[in-house]
């Protein structure tokens, strides 16, 4: 098969966090999630084995117990930091329980308390999954956002979502259809800027 580089990357280069221009009121296709989880369990995984759940929420009631935890760690971490929250935060935030589909990825498994070499084999096991599920997302043209936050309060979540002990949440995707948004690619400094050569430090092209 042919692959177009140039649309590859168009959808590497712009799965951007989108918070406000979410459609609420349409609903996603669950087989469409299931599709983008193929596509996720498609990444690398390290000797662990394939660890990797997923837990889909598209019911209001966890999804509103969800939302109210999302805002409380929220605005605590705005209040820490001295900061009013930001548009794009309240925007999500405001409606996060209106938001058609969650998606939690999850461990069935700890991280180990060795560093560092087991924990990036550990994260490095569950953190391209979950790329690769914002990329599938975002080729689908479905619009979503990278979210940790709710990692803060593990307890709570697994409650929630009825998680066994042993097990971990690493990312929150909420789901939607885009409405109105236009994704670009973001200001970061060039590969020439943040890439060595042979040696650190050694940067000239
Ligand atoms: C490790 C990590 C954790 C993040 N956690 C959150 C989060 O909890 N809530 C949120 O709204 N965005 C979260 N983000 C998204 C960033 O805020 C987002 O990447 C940033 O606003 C830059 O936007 P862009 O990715 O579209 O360039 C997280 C991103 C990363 C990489």
């Amino acid at each position: 098969m042919q692959i177009d580089v140039d649309q590859v990357d168009e959808v590497l280069s712009t799965a951007r966090s989108v918070r406000k221009n979410l459609d609420f009121d349409r609903p996603v296709d669950r087989q469409v999630l299931l599709d983008c989880i193929d596509v996720a369990v498609q990444a690398p995984v390290g000797l662990g084995g394939e660890n990797w759940r997923f837990v889909v929420v598209d019911d209001p009631a966890p999804k509103q117990e969800i939302a109210v935890l999302y805002r409380e760690i929220l605005e605590r971490i705005f209040k820490e930091r001295g900061m009013d929250m930001k548009p794009t935060h309240k925007a999500l935030t405001g409606r996060l329980h209106e938001i058609p589909a969650m998606i939690f990825v999850c461990v069935d498994g700890l991280p180990p308390d060795e560093a560092p070499a087991g924990q990036i084999g550990f994260y490095g096991s569950i953190l391209p999954a979950a790329w690769s599920l914002m990329l599938a997302l975002r080729a689908r043209n479905l619009g979503t956002t990278w979210t940790s936050l709710l990692s803060a309060r593990q307890d709570d979540v697994a409650k929630i979502l009825g998680m066994p002990d042993g097990t971990l949440l690493t990312v929150m995707f909420p789901v939607a259809h885009l409405k109105g948004a236009t994704l670009r690619r973001a200001k970061r400094d060039p590969a020439a800027q943040v890439t060595f050569w042979n040696r650190w430090g050694e940067n000239s092209v």
